[in-house]
């Protein structure tokens, strides 16, 4: 293991220091240059410990992917830093948005402080247009339409047309258009691609490389060739913990790594 990745979480004996002093030691090795520290972060669902203490960092600028098999937290991970762990769940821990704790702040404290969430299932109304979908969007008086018809021309030709008729790319797109109208200090977007032909995800790829020029962004994404083209640094979990972090040209450039860790060939690149 280099200097670039952290101790593997899983069985990591316990030295008795708190996630505090963690967070704060992170914070000396990073310089400070963090915009999201998440520290010893558990959820408990249902009964379920699905998150059993998942540290990570999000840097302020680029692409930080999230990774991890089916099943293991990453939606649940993201819903817990947006407030949105279910009410028969709980979470612990600690995260922190530019130096600020936020664990258990509501939601919508949280999208007004900046941060900007798409969802899995992209959630458009489908009995809207695409402007009113957008409409319905605006968090300011300022609304950035020139971002987001520069990034998605497609939402401008089609501003008349019901959401429930777009394709699923276009969908995505209006989704995450919705999101880049507002300020963010940061975007959290579950899996953007998911579903979608591959002309598709290279279009909505195309599309995050070029927000994520004006906005840092936290990515769910299990298409490695886009993890490859987008990421900075790899966050992966397993079996509740975070099993690695390091930069994400390194992880894809490790074939047992990956295939120990996702259970895919990253040679194949989907
Ligand atoms: N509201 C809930 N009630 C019960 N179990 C839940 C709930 N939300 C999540 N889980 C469980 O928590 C675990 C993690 O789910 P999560 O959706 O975070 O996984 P994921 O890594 O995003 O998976 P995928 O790659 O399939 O999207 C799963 O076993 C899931 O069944
Ligand atoms: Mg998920």
């Amino acid at each position: 293991m280099t200097a670039g990745e952290r101790a593997t979480a899983p069985g990591k004996p316990n030295t008795g220091r708190t996630a505090t002093a963690d967070a704060a030691q992170d914070a000396d090795r990073t310089g400070g240059s963090s915009l999201l520290r998440v520290a010893d972060l558990s959820v408990r669902i249902a009964g379920l410990h699905i998150l059993q203490g998942v540290s990570f960092e999000v840097a302020s600028s680029g692409v930080t992917v999230l990774l991890g098999r089916n099943g293991v937290g990453k939606s649940t991970t993201l819903r817990a830093i947006l407030g949105l762990t279910p009410r028969n769940g709980a979470a612990t821990g600690s995260v922190r948005l530019g130096g600020e704790e936020i664990l258990g702040r509501p939601t919508h404290a949280l999208v007004k402080a900046g941060l900007g969430f798409v969802p899995e299932d992209r959630c458009v109304f489908a009995g809207l247009t695409v402007a009113e979908n957008l409409r319905l969007a605006e968090r300011t008086d300022t609304p950035d339409y020139d971002l987001v018809f520069g990034l998605f021309p497609e939402l401008s030709k089609r501003a008349k047309q019901r959401a429930g008729s777009l394709s699923g790319g276009q969908q995505q797109m209006l989704s995450l258009g919705r999101v880049l109208l507002n300020p963010n200090k940061l975007l959290l977007i579950d899996e953007p691609t998911k579903g979608l032909a591959p002309k598709v995800v290279t279009e909505v790829a195309e599309a995050l490389e070029r927000a994520a020029q004006a906005v840092p962004v936290l990515l769910v994404e299990q298409n490695l060739a886009v993890v490859r083209r987008l990421a900075g640094d790899a966050v992966v979990i397993a079996a509740g913990q975070v099993a690695w972090t390091g930069p994400g040209e390194r992880l894809l450039a490790d074939p047992a790594l990956t295939k120990s860790l996702l259970a895919v060939n990253a040679a194949g690149g989907h």
